[in-house]
């Protein structure tokens, strides 16, 4: 962590504290995240549940949507994301975004035609990348 310029610093623990909001009372696996946009703003998100399972949604897209939701203009520069597991504890590895969200981070990186840094906090590694694209190659870009 401490290798980590200081707003990425803030952004994880900004995603580490969004794991408190998280509505997650089917899975019990709390989500954060946290993003950055270009005028400096930061946004949170957390995963938010629903007994109709697929009527949830995951931390990453709602900080996502919310950020297009009121800066729809504004660059999304970088995004963190954090969990806990079902002991409450933080996880110990990093948690990587599912498919459908990868998919909303490249059309992101598309809609402001900037790559997204993405750190993944665990707490025995952080991963940090350039842009979703390596995590996920040939995805759905035309229609
Ligand atoms: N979840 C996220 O919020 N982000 C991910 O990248 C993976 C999964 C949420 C969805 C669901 O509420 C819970 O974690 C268990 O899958």
């Amino acid at each position: 962590m401490e290798e980590l310029p200081q707003d990425e610093q803030f952004l994880l623990q900004k995603a580490i504290e969004s794991t408190n909001n998280s509505y997650a009372p089917h899975s019990h696996f709390c989500v954060g995240a946290a993003l950055q946009l270009e005028n400096g703003v930061v946004l949170p998100g957390c995963n938010q549940e629903n007994a109709a399972f697929p009527a949830g949604l995951c931390a990453e897209r709602s900080a996502i949507f919310a950020a297009g939701a009121q800066y729809p203009d504004i660059a999304v520069l970088k995004l963190a994301i954090a969990a806990r597991d079902t002991s409450g504890e933080l996880t110990e590895e990093p948690v990587s975004p599912c498919g459908t969200c990868r998919q909303v981070i490249i059309e992101t990186e598309t809609r402001f035609g900037k790559p997204v840094r993405i750190l993944l906090y665990g707490r025995r590694r952080i991963y940090v990348m350039d842009g979703i694209k390596n995590l996920m190659p040939l995805s759905f870009t035309e229609f």
